[in-house]
């Protein structure tokens, strides 16, 4: 059984595994915060990962790891998912089975997706559900985020359910500073699905305050484990390519060497 008091040294626990694996392992009622970001069975390429299960099937691996997320948290805990637009009646569906649903975030990009056949996207969600209606939300956080990218002050400008001051990760030249490069001319991006740090450092920010743990399912780039090691909290990742775990493990021991 792992205990998440194991991290107060270093603060951040990374297995190299599957989720389906790595949770029922765990211990009940002992995360703050779960922030998934799974695989959407588009196809796409992971390192080690085919995502191209039978719809079904996928929906029942969905409902898996959504229940024992809802099993690890705290009474006072949060689970945040995000998904693009086509999954996200079926994922608040089964989200509301376990956990009582709170907001559906709009992250609205600049740079839509283009579709043949259909109209651009322009967003994608995150859905945001409790475990119990007593759950930690502060509040007052947003204030510090306004001072974290923007000269407007909490009173001028309060946060909605439309987030629109976040832009998605680029590659090429006019990748951002954070975005992790494979080296090489072209610019090319390591984490095709890298989410901004800032966008998890406002998820992290409003629902876990200092030394709370964190669960960041699906990893991929370790944006979430990165906002919970910038802001104090402990964290607990999931990720099944050895490939990113490493990655992951750089980007947090450049703060730990800032750190300790
Ligand atoms: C869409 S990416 C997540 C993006 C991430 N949130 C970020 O900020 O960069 C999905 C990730 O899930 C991983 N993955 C796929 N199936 C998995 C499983 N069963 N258990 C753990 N990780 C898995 C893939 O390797 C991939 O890195």
């Amino acid at each position: 059984m792992i205990k998440a008091m194991k991290l107060k040294r270093k603060s951040y626990k990374i297995y190299n595994d599957k989720v389906e694996n790595i949770l029922p392992t765990l211990k009940t009622n002992s995360i703050d915060l779960i922030v998934a970001d799974p695989p959407f069975n588009l196809k796409k390429q992971y390192d080690g990962y085919k995502d191209n299960m039978k719809k079904k099937d996928y929906l029942i691996w969905v409902e898996e790891w959504i229940y024992q997320g809802f099993r690890l948290l705290k009474p006072s805990g949060s689970f945040w998912i995000y998904c693009p637009t086509n999954l996200l009646g079926a994922f608040q569906l089964i989200g509301s089975k376990y956990g009582i649903w709170q907001n559906t975030i709009v992250w609205k990009y600049a740079n839509p997706i283009s579709n043949r056949k259909r109209f651009p996207k322009t967003w994608s969600a995150w859905l945001f559900f409790s475990k119990t209606e007593d759950f930690n939300f502060y509040y007052e956080f947003f204030e510090t985020i306004d001072s974290l990218h923007s000269h407007r002050k909490h009173y001028e400008k309060p946060i909605y359910d439309v987030w629109e001051d976040i832009p998605k990760l680029v590659g090429g030249y006019l990748a951002q500073y954070e975005v992790v490069l494979k080296g090489g001319k072209n610019y090319e991006r390591m984490f095709v699905y890298q989410l901004p740090v800032v966008l998890l450092k406002r998820i992290v920010g409003v629902c876990t305050k200092e030394n709370d743990v964190v669960l960041d399912l699906f990893a991929h780039s370790g944006a979430c484990s990165v906002a919970s090691k910038i802001m104090n909290r402990r964290s607990i990742i999931v990720e099944q390519s050895l490939l990113y775990c490493d990655e992951i493990k750089r980007r947090l021991q450049r703060y730990d060497r800032a750190f300790f």
